[in-house]
């Protein structure tokens, strides 16, 4: 009988995904972003940041030697900003204690920021042809499918089973293309909707076999999460609009944002005159917008305001409307800023 890994490479080599820019190149820098922008991104949109990306910091070096800013402003729009700083973080360090080069051993790459057990797990069995599992959202969907696992896959216990079963099924040989075809196996058929019709694995996949592959991975029990509530305001002068750079740490670390105002018993204009000297005057209140995160909502109530002048005391930018697109700026703001 052929075995779990046999099936699937012999399904990858027909129904595989094969002309993913990164996989044009076992170099491990360029595994390493590919897999970073992966983490919570789907293949189609990270396409095109990773090609960009790669022209502009085409080696750890480059990247190592960049402006925070640059690398921020190459990851606008792909979300959870956390990576781009890790990835800076990450070259700066191997530059600085790595001698430059990224390393094959497994222990060495898990020390480099963002990166955990899974994606040195891919960049060790892509790169380093290393016998190497591992275990992200898509490939926990297919084993616990597989193994018919019910418990929630968060929690350590169950993570912990899953990531035997992912150490059992990997291949002596061919290490590269098994990783590959488990990824792809749980993004293009064994996913939300899944197309057990065409999956090699059928025939010994215990969900399959039980009639319960829509009821797996069990989700997690629904938590409410809270709703948190702040007041922004736009300042503009002209065709341009004021922001202020937010702290790194906590939510939209490092991105330009609008300024935030939780004093609401002064006016936004009062505010705006304290804090930044400047003079404006109202030209919409209490507009507004919201967004969820992981743990909390947020619903945002903003007022548009029209300076006299750009002198202001407190350290900002001023960026033109139409630069809001490419900007580093989160994209709840920026859907605000290209509304006005
Ligand atoms: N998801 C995470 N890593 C991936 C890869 N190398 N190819 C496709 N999807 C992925």
């Amino acid at each position: 009988m052929k075995s779990f890994a046999d099936l699937l490479i012999a399904w990858h080599a027909k129904s595989g995904r094969h002309h993913l820019p990164w996989q044009q190149s076992k170099d491990p820098y360029s595994v390493w972003v590919s897999e970073i922008m992966l983490q919570q991104t789907q293949v189609t949109t990270v396409i095109d940041y990773y090609n960009r990306f790669m022209k502009k910091f085409p080696t750890i070096k480059a990247l190592a030697n960049a402006d925070e800013e640059e690398v921020m402003q190459l990851w606008s729009g792909l979300g959870y900003y956390r990576r781009a700083r890790f990835l800076h973080e990450g070259a700066q360090m191997i530059v600085g204690e790595m001698e430059g080069n990224f390393p094959s051993e497994f222990d060495m790459m898990m020390k480099i920021p963002g990166i955990g057990r899974s994606t040195a797990g891919a960049i060790a069995a892509f790169s380093f042809n290393q016998k190497k599992a591992i275990l992200d959202g898509n490939v926990k969907r297919v084993l616990s499918r597989y193994f018919l696992i019910s418990e929630w896959t968060g929690l350590p216990q169950t993570e912990k089973k899953l990531w035997n079963y992912a150490e059992s099924l990997l291949p002596n040989k061919n290490i590269d293309t098994y990783t590959q075809a488990l990824m792809d196996l749980g993004a293009t058929l064994c996913n939300k909707k899944p197309q057990c019709n065409l999956c090699p694995l059928k025939k010994t996949c215990l969900a399959f076999q039980k009639g319960k592959v829509h009821l797996i991975p069990t989700p997690r029990a629904q938590k409410k999460i809270p709703t948190e509530s702040t007041h922004m305001i736009i300042i503009k002068h002209h065709d341009e609009i004021l922001l202020v750079k937010r702290p790194q740490s906590g939510i939209w670390g490092g991105l330009w944002s609008l300024p935030q105002h939780e004093n609401t018993s002064i006016t936004p204009k009062t505010w705006i005159k304290k804090h930044f000297g400047l003079e404006t005057s109202l030209l919409k209140k209490d507009l507004k917008a919201s967004t969820t995160f992981t743990h909390f909502k947020l619903d945002i109530t903003y007022s548009i305001l029209e300076a006299k002048s750009q002198r202001s005391k407190i350290p900002h930018t001023w960026l033109s409307l139409n630069h809001i697109e490419g900007a580093a700026i989160p994209s709840i703001i920026k859907k605000i800023l290209l509304k006005i």
